[in-house]
């Protein structure tokens, strides 16, 4: 069993999830507010504890209305609905929520009418899940799956997520117990088609990149959903956070989000690929080994090389499938350029508006033994 994360204070990984979340939702909310067309959204916690940590800090619940209440104007302007469920399978945590919520409820009617509803759930989240699944595709949805340990997104969990349009997702799992057990009986039971020396060679700190394989790798053909990991340590455990959407936009705001939190490696609250020693350099130049962001504009400027010719958006696709920020692609861009060995626009965009939306498509072009 558990501890129960509610009747202690968070520590500093719970806080991290935590804040990774709601600043993604803090980042998808204005894109449906701010959209020409009005509507509804709804935003699904399925594992919500009780509200608060012992120590009054807010969990997930709490962050969400908050988030909301930011938007107010502009929910109200555009006549948006959002709908906010909460589901918590313990009983006695489920009470606890639901009249914490009671006052929230209140506030939000004075301030909102009818246009936010609040909806506390008492089920469990696969059961909940499924027989709520009709419902996922009538709006854009948000979903936060903070499960304890690895079981609740099972494959056939995942591939109903991954089937699911305008809907991106955050799941949390306990990486290294999948790492250290992979044969176990309860282990195979939820992943019976786990390859257990693939993660087990994967190392301990790359634990939660093997995992994300693991689910990539179960997206079919013609699917166009994008995963995206953050690792997150916690004393001698490796757990983290699967980030999914199918939009550019959506990916666009998780890898901002993801580089802001650590701009080494924009993956891991921890220095997971050794970047602080590679950046100290070596002695001896063959030994040099380069930092992800290195290795990144080692990269981009082979791609742009080999292909003569590219497009800013060309260049944007790439920044985000190698798990960049776009403004790693636009730095990039921008020393090629200084250096001589691209030619372009130096008010090339490199952004989902400039290179999707608003379409102001720049050629760039490999300079010749540049
Ligand atoms: C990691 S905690 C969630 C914490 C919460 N997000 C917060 O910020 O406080 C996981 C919660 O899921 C609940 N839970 C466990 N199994 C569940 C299930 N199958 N369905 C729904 N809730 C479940 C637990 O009681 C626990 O409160």
């Amino acid at each position: 069993m558990p501890e129960d994360i509610n009747k202690k204070p968070f520590d500093e990984a719970t806080i991290t999830k935590l804040e990774i979340f709601e600043r993604y939702l803090e980042a998808w909310l204005p894109v449906f507010i701010n959209a020409p067309f009005s509507g509804s959204l709804l935003v699904c916690d399925f594992f919500a504890g009780s509200g608060y940590d012992a120590e009054g800090t807010p969990g997930s619940p709490m962050r969400i209305l908050k988030t909301v209440e930011k938007f107010r104007e502009g929910i109200i302007k555009k006549a948006m609905r959002i709908r906010v469920v909460l589901n918590e399978r313990n009983i006695g945590k489920a009470t606890i929520l639901e009249s914490r919520m009671l006052s929230e409820i209140e506030q939000i009617r004075r301030q909102f009418g009818d246009l936010i509803s609040l909806d506390c759930c008492n089920e469990d989240f696969g059961e909940f899940f499924n027989a709520r699944y009709a419902d996922f595709g009538a709006q854009p949805n948000l979903m936060f799956i903070d499960q304890y340990g690895i079981k609740e997104v099972n494959d056939a969990i995942f591939r109903r997520l991954i089937a699911l349009e305008k809907t991106d997702f955050l799941f949390f799992i306990s990486s290294s117990i999948l790492r250290r057990f992979p044969e176990e009986e309860s282990v195979r039971t939820y992943f019976p088609d786990l390859n257990a020396n693939a993660i087990r060679n994967a190392g301990h700190e790359n634990a939660h990149r093997a995992i994300l394989d693991y689910y990539r790798r179960k997206i079919p053909a013609g699917n166009s959903m994008k995963l995206y990991p953050f690792s997150i340590r916690k004393a001698a455990n490796i757990y983290g956070l699967i980030f999914g959407s199918k939009h550019p936009l959506g990916v666009e705001k998780f890898l901002n989000i993801a580089w802001d939190k650590n701009r080494l490696n924009g993956e891991a609250n921890f220095d997971i690929d050794d970047d602080m020693e590679k950046r100290q350099g070596s002695l001896f130049p063959e030994l040099q080994r380069l930092t992800k962001l290195e290795l990144f504009e080692r990269e981009l400027g082979e791609y742009i090389r080999e292909s003569g010719e590219v497009t800013n958006r060309d260049v944007y696709d790439f920044t985000l499938a190698h798990g960049h920020a776009p403004r790693h692609g636009r730095d990039v861009m921008m020393k090629l350029r200084k250096e001589g060995k691209i030619d372009c626009d130096a008010q090339i965009g490199c952004s989902y508006k400039s290179c999707h939306k608003d379409r102001s498509i720049r050629t760039i072009k490999a300079v010749k033994n540049g």
